[in-house]
Formats: structure tokens, sequence, C-alpha cells
């Protein structure tokens, strides 16, 4: 039987570490200010989101989503010992693609130095829940032998398009940049719980209005009609979030996801060494482990450090805790996931 296999597992974020103290002076060109800009303060962030820091990228345009999927894109294919010719599917998630079309898959082949080869390029747009999806088409394309070795990431780049004043610091303090990555292929086994033993994807449209960012009206004309300048009259560049509402539909999916994993393939948490939700707010995180009777060792996160980076999270907090030599090869690990739409889903599978 043919299952699907981790080859190489690879991550990236920027340099520049971005505290909460810095950030309640930042100026929407991320210029420390003499006076706070955004009234916030960093106690109020922790408590609410366990959030300590982020990463961002130059505020100069001269990096990309694209240029991020491709750090750890290399990285993953140097885990794995493989080319970037061996690539023939590459899957990428974001919600902040480097312009709207075309997909960001495209540039990052590209910049693989891939480009014009037998290569196709899928550009998904689960925003949160992108790694579990992405993960599920790339085991169905692999088991039905369509690729042999698809690249999957989920990169993103928010520092660059959130409302850096009092108005926006409900999201402006959750999100950050980064990207990760993972190299997938066939492998022959009779052995049921190896690779990629599971994946599931939800979504509830009826939630799609509590996160969201328009930037334009497909259906109005003219369809872009704002002045990015003004700063009352541009919220549609901004992404707007009712809060409450997503935690509350955040811990319900990540526990009915987790619960429905487990049960599927009739396995409990005896048979699971790591729990990896995606990471939007600790507190999040903290209410599913709760509900859900997910033994607290078994859980990691890194959103304390990072912040959400949305279609990354996932492979990046495995990296970053392989790299802390937690997370070992052959380690089984549950993700679950949750994000606009509302989407969500869950995924078992070795590292
Ligand atoms: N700093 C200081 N105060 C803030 C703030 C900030 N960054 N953001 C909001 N507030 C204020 C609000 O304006 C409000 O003030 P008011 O009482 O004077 O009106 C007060 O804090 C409480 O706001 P509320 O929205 O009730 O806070 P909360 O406890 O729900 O926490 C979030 C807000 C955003 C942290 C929380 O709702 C959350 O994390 N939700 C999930 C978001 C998420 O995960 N999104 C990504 C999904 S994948």
């Amino acid at each position: 039987m043919i299952r699907t296999k981790l080859l190489g597992l690879g991550s990236y974020v920027p340099d520049r570490v971005v505290t909460n103290d810095d950030l309640r002076f930042l100026n929407d060109q991320h210029i420390r200010q003499e006076q706070p800009v955004i009234e916030t303060n960093d106690q109020w962030i922790q408590q609410r989101t366990g959030i300590r820091s982020r990463r961002y990228v130059p505020a100069d345009g001269s990096v990309n989503t694209s240029d991020l999927a491709l750090a750890a894109a290399q990285r993953a294919l140097d885990d794995a010992g493989a080319k970037a010719e061996d690539i023939d599917c590459i899957i990428l998630g974001t919600l902040s693609p480097d312009m709207h079309f075309p997909g960001t898959a495209v540039f990052l082949q590209k910049k693989l130095g891939i480009s014009g080869r037998n290569c196709a390029c899928f550009d998904i747009r689960q925003q949160c829940s992108a790694f579990v999806y992405a993960l599920q088409m790339a085991d169905a394309f692999i088991r039905a032998g369509t690729y042999r070795r698809i690249l999957l990431v989920g990169a993103e780049l928010h520092s660059h398009s959130m409302d850096f004043s009092t108005r926006g610091r409900d999201v402006v303090v959750l999100f950050g940049d980064g990207a990760g990555a993972m190299l997938l292929g066939p492998t022959e086994t009779e052995d049921e719980r190896e690779g990629v033993l599971y994946t599931a994807a939800y979504a509830d449209g009826s939630g799609a209005m509590d996160l969201y960012l328009h930037i334009f009206n497909i259906a109005h004309r003219p369809y872009i009609d704002y002045n990015a300048l003004d700063r009352e009259q541009n919220q549609v560049i901004f992404p707007q979030m009712d809060g409450k509402r997503v935690f509350l539909h955040a811990v319900r999916g990540m526990v009915m996801a987790a619960h429905a994993a487990l049960a599927k393939t009739n396995m409990t948490w005896d048979d699971i060494q790591w729990f990896v939700p995606h990471q939007a707010n600790l507190r999040i995180n903290e209410k599913v482990v709760e509900v859900a009777k997910i033994p607290p060792e078994k859980v990691l996160n890194t959103i304390e450090w990072y912040g959400n980076t949305t279609a990354a999270t996932i492979p990046l907090t495995i990296d970053y805790w392989r790299q802390q030599g937690k997370v070992k090869k052959g380690d089984r690990v549950l993700s679950a996931v949750f994000g606009s739409g509302y989407t969500w889903g869950a995924a078992i599978f070795q590292v």
C-alpha cells in the first residue's frame, strides 16, 4: 500500500524581533516613534494571548511572502537530501500573497529555479487551516500516484498589511511573519500507522465575516474606491475580526476535530507523542487542551515568540521543537487547526 511520508521539514522566521513593548511605538512603516502609537501594553497582550514577541520582515518591501516560503522550502529540501528539481508539485497556503494574482506558488517555483519544469503549482486560501487542507490534498495526490514529490509550504507576511493604530490593536498584536515547509513523497508499506495516517477538513461559511480582509469588493464599481492615506476611510484594507466569536468557535472546532481524529483512527493519546495546535492564541490552546483532556506535557506551542503566522504555524512549531531536541524523527503528531472562513481540521502524521 502506498502511503504519504514526510521526507523533509524546514522553517524560517525573519531576524527582526518585535516585542509587545516595541509594537506600541511602531508606526505603519515599522519605525519607532517617541510616543506610543497603539494603546496597548505587554501585560494585556500576554494575559489575553500568551504572546511576548513576533518577527517582522524589513519594512522596505525587499522581502515578499515567496521569499519567506523559499527560505523554509530550501531548509526542507536540505533536510530531505533532495533537490528543487525533484519537486513535481507545490501547494502553498497563504492569506498574504505576493500579489492578488497569480498565486504565490508560481513565484516560489521561479525562485526555486524550477520554472517551466513539470511542476504543478497550487495556492490555497484556507488561512490558519491551510496546513491541514494542504496535507489532505498532498496525501490524496501522492496515494493516487499523481505526484511523487510535493512541496507543502505555509508562508505569511502579515506585518505589511495591519492597522498600526489603536483601532487595529485587537489584530495587530496577534500576527507575525514566518514560513514552514514539508517535502512529502510516497512510501510502500503495510503498516497502517506509518506516514500520514489521517486528515479531515471542515468549513462553515456562516462565520466568514467574523475574520476577513476586504481590500476590494469585486461587485462594486469602481471596485477600489478608498483613499489608503485616509485612516478613517481605509478600513477595507485592514483585517477585521470579531475576536470573541473566533475564540469560541476555534475552541469548539479544534476540540471536535481532535476527538474525531482519535476516534476515526482508533487511537488514544498513548499512541500520539505530540499535540501541535494552530498558534492563534495561547488561551485558545489551553482551553482546547483542558476540554479535550490532552496530556499537557504533549502540547507544543511557539506563539510566545512568533505570534500567529497563520498558514505557517504547524510546520514552524514542529521544526522549532525538533531543533530544541524534543521532536524526533518518527514521532506521531496530532495537529488541530482553525481559521478564517471558518475553516478547521485535524491531521495525524509521523514526523
Ligand atoms: N490592547 C489593549 N486593549 C485591547 C487590545 C489590545 N491589543 N485589544 C482589544 N482591547 C480592548 C478592547 O478594546 C476592549 O476594550 P473596552 O472594554 O474598553 O471596549 C477590551 O480590551 C476587551 O476586548 P475584548 O475583545 O473583549 O477582549 P478579549 O478578551 O476577547 O481579547 C482577543 C481579544 C483578540 C485577544 C481575543 O478575543 C482573541 O484572541 N480571539 C481570537 C482571535 C484569533 O485567534 N484570531 C485568529 C484566528 S485563527
